[in-house]
């Protein structure tokens, strides 16, 4: 396993090994697997980042459950030039479904906050989210993330389905920013 890692010039350290992560992952599932027991809810996974998160949990759930995959693009409102976002691709109704979102890392929170007010508006039974990373340090916005599964200070990081400027996702594990 490297220690470090260089990504477009910047230098990352090793931070959550593989183990580590997947003990957590499995420690995360055995949580749904009691509050689900019984139903079958509709999780939307958020690509890009939370695709290698999304396997590994959804192999240790022992409900039956449905699967979907989304994304979000950002544009430009029409009334100002802040960065507007939006969900893309949700093709199964949330109506009625208890649904949990995955999503790889909470970080200013509004990606998240955008898809629960999405989603809410589509009258699911349940929503709960559930994040592998939260940075609390740099939430904007009030977000409640059922489950969470490590919460990390204000440090980029990658591997394990983040990226920086589309590299690293294919890392094994996390690795943080150094000296930043
Ligand atoms: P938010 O809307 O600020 O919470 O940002 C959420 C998205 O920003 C995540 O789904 C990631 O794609 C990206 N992001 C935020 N922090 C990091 C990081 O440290 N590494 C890689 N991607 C990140």
């Amino acid at each position: 396993m490297e220690k470090e890692i260089s990504i477009h010039d910047k230098i990352f350290s090793i931070y959550i090994q593989e183990e580590a992560i997947l003990e957590r992952v499995q420690e995360l599932a055995k949580e749904m697997n009691s509050r689900y027991h019984g139903e079958t809810p509709l999780i939307i996974s958020v690509l890009n980042g939370s695709f290698m998160f999304t396997s590994d949990l959804l192999k240790k759930l022992e409900f039956s459950c449905e699967l979907s995959f989304i994304r979000v693009s950002s544009y430009n409102g029409t009334e100002s030039t802040k960065q507007m976002k939006e969900l893309i691709g949700l093709t199964e109704n949330p109506e009625g479904r208890h649904v949990i979102l995955v999503e790889d890392i909470v970080d200013t929170g509004h990606t998240i906050t955008m898809l629960v007010n999405q989603i809410m508006t589509k009258n699911p039974a349940s929503l709960s989210i559930c994040s592998l990373l939260v940075k609390p340090d740099r939430h904007e916005t009030e977000v409640d993330v059922t489950y969470k599964g490590f919460v990390i200070p204000d440090r980029f990081v990658v591997g394990y389905g983040l990226d920086l400027d589309g590299l690293g996702r294919n890392l094994p594990h996390i690795y943080q920013l150094k000296n930043n």
